[in-house]
């Protein structure tokens, strides 16, 4: 266990105790009624279409739109769309708009507040629609006025999204998606209409998972493919409606298939897929910050790589440093990462493009002639980079597509055997393509070669063969190699083997989650995913929210943590607006809770424990301590999520939710702070309470189960080694045998002891006594402030006591006595943390708020 105390960890867990009380004093919203007439602007119009049954002006209509979308597409793309938060610009932009703001909230008497929560509207103010902009939209309202679809639908997205910075209406998009749904059937307004039903996004209208259900169904069948996204994931997940394995895997059959179908009509080897499925959370460090989420701390920090998001700028620049002084490696390296675009990072293809051109000239002059006596470091990265320049002209990307000049790389890269080099040249020969003639035999070969040296592709090239000769078992393996090369065609191959029951069992829901899996990896047929987090990253985070909901209700699990993280600080989102009526945050709150709850149950721990929060705190639900409970212990056994733990421990201190139980809580604790070193300085506040407590349950017979080690008097020890046996880190005796409970005892027997104090003597490496002297003076200097201030408590009690006894006396009634006679005293309790609010004698707890509420 380390033992090294960062102060600014200690600043910071006071800082963040602070804003939690202030969080605990802010009164809870009251719910808004979110019915509300829509249309205000454009209703008129939309009653004219309704009586202007009877004019059959097609074409002139059409003529309309035409010309509002060449206007339309004049207009430059808005400020916020810039992609850098800190140019100058963006905060001239911001400070004129505050500055705006501020005049109207001064001198104009009434403000137009805009209703609609979630969205952008009350930042781009009506008035600010630029001249290009209403000479569009008059055009378009005329081609309305004689019910052009076309015109429908471009004003309803204009509305919905805010394209051209028109401003945003959700209520108005609401009115013309419902119209041209009902009047063309369009399966595009139907599928916006079955998401706003079901979210009841911008509050216009009450949540209906009924209608969106309805709505969703006819618009999957007429093909769209959010649509029977979404409705596959609702049947998968039981959203809505019954849970049905077949139905999820029908539908999301015919994502995949359309999936599968975009894929393949890119260039050879398929079009390159965006990866914009990722958490915004991610880059912060998880949930809970960086130290308290899972990803960071948890077991599965091993496994994933998230601080590759902030570190890949820092990697850029060393590599290119390394380059720069001729590091042949280090430039192959660079040019492999703009060539990925690994996540974080936007591709390059120009920049690796010119790299593998440096590497390759290293080893061929001008003339295609080979240099004479190469070093292997050249011939390695050399051959790299002629495979990857046959692939971009292949693939014709960042040079014209050119099959002659591919063949001519791959060759020269197979000659030092580069497994992208032959899995092109097998391609070449499958296709018969840059005058080969096609040879399958050859092909095979080759493809078979690369394979074994895991090349991905080729993985999948092999995995098809057998999968075509119908030796299942074979293909099977191929894909499954495949897929850690996250090859989408393998993970599809791999779903049609479960669906079909090919040389196995059939398995549905394994079929499912790979259908599900390839269906989600190509984005660009659903959420605009990559739009969002622009968005975001240009601040505008209330619009951002649109593609990440879309995503959410698809049923990507990135998609609803960003929802639900979005929503949880879109509630102090402008601290400047405060003289805005707050509304609908409990919407917010729901649908906050909402989100996190479907992102638990698709794994995501940090959100099991935010679930935790809301159920305990009853925020956008009743507040359920025994449901926080359960997702709090959910959450800790998956992998240790610190935070979880730390809150179980609470609960079990407290008696809030579980029975109160001394002894578990300690164990708690003790879990938290093993998951976490970080948490030191609240686990060790926490535990010093829970002794206090738990000596003053035992000195006054309480019932509650004591702390396993409680100091025996009759031993004759020093009151200083009674002390320090106190605050030492021993196990209680009796705890070690409870099966199964406590994964860490395998790593504490690993450590070779069995026994607390063993463990620690038995292992070395334990900086722990050389530290215990110290933490030993520290722990006496919280006791003693402690039992101070347990004093001062006692006395005012007594104090008070002798009031209501000489009120008593006098013949008055206390205005609130002990009660039955059997009022237990408050402990001696240390001093409440800042946000306690009193002390329960019905549970013998403090009120607390919810701990690490955000
Ligand atoms: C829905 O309507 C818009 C505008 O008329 C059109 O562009 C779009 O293709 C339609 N969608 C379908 C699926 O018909
Ligand atoms: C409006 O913007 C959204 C988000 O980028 C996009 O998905 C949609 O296709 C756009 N609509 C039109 C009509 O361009």
């Amino acid at each position: 266990m380390a033992r090294k105390r960062p102060y600014g960890v200690y600043i910071f867990l006071f800082l963040s105790t602070l804003s939690l009380a202030a969080h605990a004093i802010e009164p809870v919203p009251e719910h808004r009624d979110v019915q509300k007439p829509f249309g205000v602007r454009h209703g008129d119009i939309l009653n004219d279409v309704i009586d202007n049954q009877d004019q059959p002006e097609g074409a002139e209509s059409q003529q309309y739109v035409t010309e509002a979308l060449e206007l339309l597409n004049t207009i430059r793309p808005p400020l916020s769309n810039s992609r850098r938060k800190d140019s100058t610009s963006y905060w001239i932009h911001q400070g004129l708009y505050w500055l705006q703001t501020t005049l109207d909230f001064l001198f104009v008497a009434n403000v137009p507040t805009q209703e609609e929560p979630l969205n952008g509207e009350a930042r781009s103010a009506p008035a600010q629609m630029s001249k290009t902009l209403l000479e569009a939209e008059n055009l378009l309202m005329r081609a309305l006025s004689m019910k052009n679809p076309d015109a429908m639908y471009l004003l309803a997205e204009m509305n919905f999204y805010g394209n051209w910075s028109h401003p945003r209406n959700t209520a108005t998009a609401f009115g013309f998606y419902k119209e041209l749904a009902s009047l063309t059937g369009n399966s595009t307004a139907q599928s916006m209409l079955g998401f706003l039903y079901a979210t009841g996004y911008g509050g216009i209208i009450q949540k209906d998972q009924g209608k969106a259900l309805l709505y969703h169904t006819f618009a999957a069948l007429g093909g769209n493919a959010r649509s029977e996204m979404t409705l596959a994931y609702r049947y998968h997940a039981g959203i809505g409606a019954p849970r049905n394995c077949e139905e999820a895997a029908f539908f999301y059959k015919r994502v995949a298939d359309k999936a599968m179908a975009y894929y393949h009509s890119g260039p050879p080897g398929g079009h390159y897929l965006p990866r914009n499925n990722h958490k915004i959370v991610d880059e912060i460090g998880g949930t809970y910050g960086a130290g308290a989420s899972v990803g960071h701390t948890g077991r599965l920090s091993k496994r994933n790589d998230h601080n590759s998001l902030s570190l890949i700028d820092d990697i850029i620049e060393y590599l290119l440093l390394l380059s720069n002084k001729g590091d042949l490696a280090a430039t192959q390296q660079l040019a492999k990462l703009y060539y990925d675009g690994p996540r974080g990072l936007a591709r390059d293809l120009r920049k690796a493009r010119d790299l593998y051109f440096q590497l390759a000239k290293k080893m061929w002059t001008k003339d295609g002639k080979e240099v004479k006596d190469p070093s292997d470091t050249v011939i390695e990265v050399a051959a790299k980079a002629a495979g990857h320049l046959g692939r971009m002209y292949l693939r014709g990307e960042a040079v014209p597509q050119d099959f002659a000049l591919a063949r001519r790389w791959f060759a020269r890269g197979l000659k030092y055997s580069d497994t992208v080099s032959q899995h092109g040249m097998a391609y070449l020969y499958e296709h018969g393509l840059a005058g080969l003639e096609k040879n399958a035999e050859k092909a095979t070969k080759l493809y078979k070669s690369a394979a074994e040296d895991d090349h991905g592709a080729a993985q999948v090239a092999i995995g098809k063969i057998f999968y075509g000769k119908g030796e299942y078992a074979i293909a099977n393996k191929w894909f499954e190699l495949a897929t850690r090369h996250g090859e989408v065609e393998a993970y599809y191959y791999l779903a049609e083997i479960n669906n079909q029951g090919n040389g196995r069992e059939r398995s549905c829901g394994m079929a499912t989650l790979y259908f599900k899996h390839v269906a989600e990896k190509v984005e660009a047929l659903q959420a605009p995913l990559e739009w969002s987090h622009r968005m975001y990253k240009s601040g505008n985070k209330d619009v951002a929210i649109i593609g990440f909901m879309m995503a959410a209700e698809q049923g990507y699990e990135s998609g609803q943590a960003n929802t639900a993280y979005l929503l949880d600080q879109l509630k102090s989102r402008f601290p400047l607006d405060w003289w805005r009526v707050r509304h609908s945050d409990a919407l917010d709150e729901e649908l906050a809770l909402m989100y996190w709850t479907r992102s638990a149950k698709q794994q995501n721990i940090d959100s099991y424990v935010k679930m935790g929060d809301y159920y305990l705190a009853g925020v956008g639900t009743e507040a359920d301590a025994e449901k926080a409970a359960a997702c709090y212990t959910a959450a800790s056994e998956f992998t240790q999520s610190a935070q979880a733990l730390w809150n179980l421990g609470w609960m079990y201190e407290n008696g809030i939710g579980v029975g109160q139980d001394y002894h578990l809580a300690k164990r708690y604790y003790d879990q938290a702070l093993e998951t976490n070193t970080e948490a030191y300085l609240p686990v060790t506040l926490s535990l010093v309470r829970l002794r206090v407590r738990s000596f003053w349950n035992t000195v006054t017979g309480g019932s509650i189960n004591a702390i396993g080690s409680d100091p025996e008097p009759e031993k004759k020890v020093t009151v200083m080694e009674w002390l320090k046996r106190w605050f030492s880190d021993e196990k209680p005796q009796y705890t070690h045998n409870r099966p199964g409970e406590f994964a860490d005892q395998e790593a504490d027997a690993a450590h070779g002891g069995q026994d607390g104090d063993k463990a620690h003597q038995a292992d070395p490496g334990h900086e722990f006594y050389g530290d215990e002297d110290e933490e030993f003076v520290e722990n006496m200097v919280i006791l003693g402030v402690m039992f101070v201030i347990a004093g001062l408590i006692w006395y005012r009690n007594w104090r008070a006591q002798q009031r209501d006894q000489q009120r008593r006396r006098a013949g008055q009634a206390p205005a609130q006595g002990p009660g039955n006679g059997h009022a237990p005293a408050p402990p001696p309790g240390p001093q409440p943390p800042p946000g306690f609010q009193g002390f329960d004698p019905r549970n013998n707890a403090w009120h607390v708020p919810p701990p690490a509420g955000q």
